[in-house]
Parts: C-alpha cells; structure tokens; sequence
C-alpha cells in the first residue's frame, strides 16, 4: 500500500526570490537591526491600510507591545474571548494585568457584543479595572467591530484587534475601531518570515512607544535625556549615549527575516486569491456533508482565509474526535483544532476557576481545521472532501 504524503492543516509558502532574498540579507552589512526594519514597517503600513507598523519577533510580542502602550497593568483587566491561542491571553496578563474571558458565537468561535458586555460586568464585579478588550478574527473572519466598539467605548475600554488570522482582510490594520492590531508572521500564516509579528496603531505617539519597549525601553533622542550631565559634552549630545526612561524588553526582528518578509508582502494578494478559490471549492465540495460536518458559517463579510474550519457533530457520527483525526491522518491528511478554550487551561483554570461558557464549549468541541495553503492543488482539496465524505457516510467508526 502506498502511503500518501501528509498534507498539513497550513503551511508556508517560500519561492526561489523569497530564498534570494534571505541570502542578500545575510551578504549585508546588517543581520539585526538595519534599514530592512523600516522598510518592511512601511510596506507593512501600506499594506493594511495603516498609519504605522512597528516590527516584533512574534505576534505574541505584538501583542504584549500593545498591552503595555495601554499601560495595562496590576489591578487592571482586559477581556479576552476564551477561543483563541495562548498568546492573546497570555499577552495581557504579562503586563500583570487580569483576564477576563468571555464567551463567544457557538458557530463562528467570534467575540460577540453581547459577550463583551457580560465579560466586562464579570469583570468589574470582582473590582477590576476593565481597561481593554482583545477581539480575535478567528480564522481570518472579521468581528464586528463597530458593534464592539459600540459597548467598549461608552465603557471606557479600547480595542486591540489580534489580527494574526487576518492580514490583508480589507483595511484591517488601519484600527478604525481600536488602538492597535496585531499581527503575526509565524509560518502557517498568511505571509511567513518564521518568527515575527507585527503591531499597527494609528496613533504615532503609540508606535513610536511600542518601537522604545521593543528595544529595552531605550532613547536616543537628546531632547529626552534625563541626565543632562552625562547625556552631553559641552552642551553638546554623547554620540554613544542612550538612556532607558521605562523597562522594556528584546522583542526585534532582525534585518533577515524583515528581508524575507518584504519578499513575502507583494505575494499576499496572491496568496489571498489562491486561499479564496480553495475555500470556495472546499465550500461546494463539503456543502452535502451538512449539518453533520459543515463549514464554520462565513457569510459574505470580507474573510481572510486564514484556516479553513469545519464544526463536526462527532458524538452523532458516533464517533470522537481523536478516532475522526486519526481516521484522517491514516488517509494522509492532516487536521488540527484551533482551539481548546484557553479558561480551561490549568494555569488559567487555578487562577479564576471554573467558568461556563457555553458557546465557547460548543465551538471547540466541534471546529475541526483541515489542510489550507496557497500551495494545495485542486485535485489535493478534492481528496480532503472525498474523504471527509466517506468518513461521514460511515455510521460508526471502528
Ligand atoms: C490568534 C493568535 N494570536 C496570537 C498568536 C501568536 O503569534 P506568534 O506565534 O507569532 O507569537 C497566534 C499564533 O499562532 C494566533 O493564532
């Protein structure tokens, strides 16, 4: 029996010049911060619609910079929806910040209003100051923003979107609602350099904050030295002075991977238009299967593709969820669920104890992603669907 190659959930797309570009990085006088940074910062700008662009080494310090620009801290609380990765969490309560999780769209895993409106009252009745609201775009799918913001703004709370499943949807980066969005460039993204992330404020005092503590906090603008006897020299700037006027950390990307990633930003709208076609041929392929496994609902809001999901009624298939991605993988096809509620996780669970929260129960009990890449073919996407079929057609799984 021939074993068929795994296709995975995501995967990145690297090209010769991708390749090239990489090794013109590496001949450079710089491998660590040179001019590459501000380059990739601008083209990433102008790619989300954004005022400013402000690099980090993972979207996970994309999103701490974001935290710490709103001077989250102890005593404060931010709301996070509970279906999401680690890393939304995780990046509120670096800054000693609590977190609120709220619940979310049994179908679509997405922070609603209503859920919003319940996490900050949750988290107000336990005498936190609840200063900001983390709304995911799941998959690529959009919140509803406006709506969002509708309840966060008359509650005194701003927005950071965790935009890494939603670069290059519409002006998604230009933070029309929020403070800032997030980004991430992590190899099943939708452009890869690795490791890296992005941060996108419109607000210039914001970026220019977040570029200080991406950087230990440093300053070398003289007009901001504190220490104006060791700053300068007969009046005039120490050329090798700087000065830490607040803690921060390492979070750069080098010069290397901005170079791969301004080789990858030009290929997002092709990426875009290839994870579109995918997803409409899966949409087809996969619409009788319904409502046992059916698409996460995506209507015709703008969509960045970044997985394509589908809920699985596993307990009517009679069957689990681990024999079902089991009975996947022996056909070499790969699956992953994205995600478990993070209120469940142990460190979380220890911390605010149980909580229910029934949508995101039922989204993560049922969402199932299966293989979406630029690179998967046709013919790729239509054995995923034929063995999905055959695997819903059977009535109980051995
Ligand atoms: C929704 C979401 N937020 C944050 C992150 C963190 O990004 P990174 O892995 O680049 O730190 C990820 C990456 O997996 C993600 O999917």
């Amino acid at each position: 029996m021939t074993v068929a190659t795994l296709l995975p959930y995501g995967r990145q797309t690297i090209e010769d010049d991708d390749v090239a570009a990489i090794a013109a990085a590496l001949r450079a006088d710089h491998l660590t911060t040179g001019p590459t940074v501000a380059r990739f910062e601008t083209a990433f700008a102008q790619a989300t619609g954004a005022a400013h662009a402000v690099a980090s080494n993972s979207g996970t310090a994309a999103l701490h910079l974001a935290a710490l620009a709103l001077d989250l801290g102890p005593g404060d609380a931010a709301v996070v929806p509970s279906v999401t990765f680690l890393a939304t969490a995780n990046a509120v309560r670096m800054t000693g910040a609590e977190v609120v999780f709220a619940d979310v769209d049994p179908d679509t895993g997405l922070l609603t209003a209503e859920a919003l409106r319940a996490g900050i009252a949750r988290g107000r009745d336990k005498g936190w100051r609840v200063r900001a609201a983390f709304p995911v775009h799941m998959n690529g799918q959009v919140c509803d923003m406006a709506a969002l913001a509708d309840v966060a703004v008359p509650g005194g709370l701003r927005l950071v979107e965790d935009a890494c499943h939603a670069l290059g949807v519409a002006d998604i980066g230009a933070c029309r609602y929020s403070a800032a969005a997030a980004f991430s460039t992590h190899p099943v993204k939708a452009i890869a350099t690795g490791e890296g992330g992005v941060t996108t404020t419109a607000d210039a005092a914001m970026a220019q904050r977040m570029a200080e503590l991406r950087s230990h906090g440093m300053v070398r603008d003289p007009a901001r030295f504190a220490d104006r006897e060791a700053g300068f020299d007969d009046g005039v700037a120490n050329p090798w002075y700087y000065e830490m006027p607040e803690f921060g950390w390492n979070y750069r990307l080098p010069d290397i991977l901005c170079a791969l990633g301004l080789s990858q930003l030009p290929k997002l709208a092709k990426f875009q238009a290839r994870r579109r076609a995918i997803a409409k041929l899966y949409d087809e392929l996969l619409a009788p299967l319904a409502p046992v496994l059916r698409p996460v609902p995506h209507g015709q809001a703008p969509h960045g593709w970044h997985l394509y999901a589908v809920l699985v009624d596993y307990a009517g298939l009679g069957t689990t969820r681990r024999r079902f991605m089991e009975a996947l993988r022996a056909q070499g096809i790969g699956s992953q669920v994205h995600y478990a509620p993070v209120h469940a996780q142990p460190y979380y669970a220890r911390r605010y104890g149980a909580l229910d929260l029934p949508g995101a129960a039922a989204y993560s009990g049922r969402c199932l992603s299966i293989p979406f890449y630029p690179a998967l073919g046709d013919g790729d996407v239509r054995r995923v669907a034929q063995t999905l079929a055959r695997l819903v057609g059977m009535a109980a799984f051995a």
